[in-house]
């Protein structure tokens, strides 16, 4: 039976398991430890070295993909908005490989997402422009185009007064301003209008932990695209950086 190692690295958990690689699910338990604060590059390191032990799996040959909250370009992280400013320019990649000792795949988290629900969810057998988007600590984009993944699309820092967009509609800002679903749905609407606007996509796929509760706002948004949530809600990252890892 075919399977790979993924851990998805985000800005509040760092969440892995084993994916059966032709259904597209977890063979294990899905882990999860806090993001440490700051989220430096050591701390993240011993962070996932732990969920690799708590899921057995340190010493396995399986190949791993590790996704992670920042453009990664050539194995190297460009940005840091959820995460330390360490990260900006670093060779991540490298690191990880020489701290736990092996072969890796590095991704952005949301592209992994967007892989995973191309290849074995909501956006399955899709035609023409998928955009994913995860509504989380931040928003994560990827855009799929038959299938084919056009990385690290970043539309969570879309500008909205001079800020990241996603400061003011990331899920992340519902808890902290303690918005209520309609004032919540009110802002995914700007956004989701303008990148409608913007590329014409043919699906939207809402994936993140608030994806679990499609019935609260998805029905709230007034936009002409189909807009459907993630099936792997939040083991998207996890499967999607596995079934890289594998190609
Ligand atoms: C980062 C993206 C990431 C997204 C979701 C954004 O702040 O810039 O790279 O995909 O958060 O974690």
């Amino acid at each position: 039976m075919a399977q790979a190692i993924g851990v998805d690295i985000g800005g509040t958990g760092i969440k892995a398991g084993i994916v059966n690689l032709e259904h597209g699910t977890l063979d294990s338990d899905r882990i999860r430890v806090p993001t440490p604060v700051g989220a430096s590059p050591q701390d993240v390191l011993d962070a996932v070295k732990q969920v690799l032990d708590t899921l057995g799996v340190s010493e396995s040959r399986l190949p791993l993909g590790v996704a992670f909250p920042a453009i990664v370009k050539y194995g190297r992280t460009l940005s840091a908005a959820n995460i330390s400013k360490e990260w900006i320019g670093f060779e991540a990649e490298k690191f990880f490989e020489d701290g736990l000792g092996r072969e890796i795949h590095f991704v952005n988290d949301a592209d992994a997402a967007g892989v995973a629900e191309v290849r074995h969810g909501a956006a399955r057998d899709s035609r023409g422009l998928t955009i994913i988007t995860t509504l989380g600590t931040g928003i994560g984009s990827a855009f799929l185009y038959d299938e084919v993944l056009l990385p690290n699309t970043e539309l969570g820092h879309l500008d909205r007064n001079g800020e990241s967009i996603e400061r003011w509609c990331a899920y992340s800002a519902m808890e902290r301003e303690e918005l209520t679903w309609e004032e919540w749905s009110a802002r995914l609407q700007v956004f989701y209008r303008h990148v409608e606007f913007l590329f014409s996509p043919d699906l939207f796929v809402v994936g993140g932990g608030v994806s679990k509760h499609p019935e609260k706002f998805l029905p709230l948004l007034d936009i002409k695209t189909p807009i459907v949530a993630a099936v792997h809600r939040n083991s998207s990252g996890i499967i999607g950086a596995a079934s890289l890892a594998a190609d």
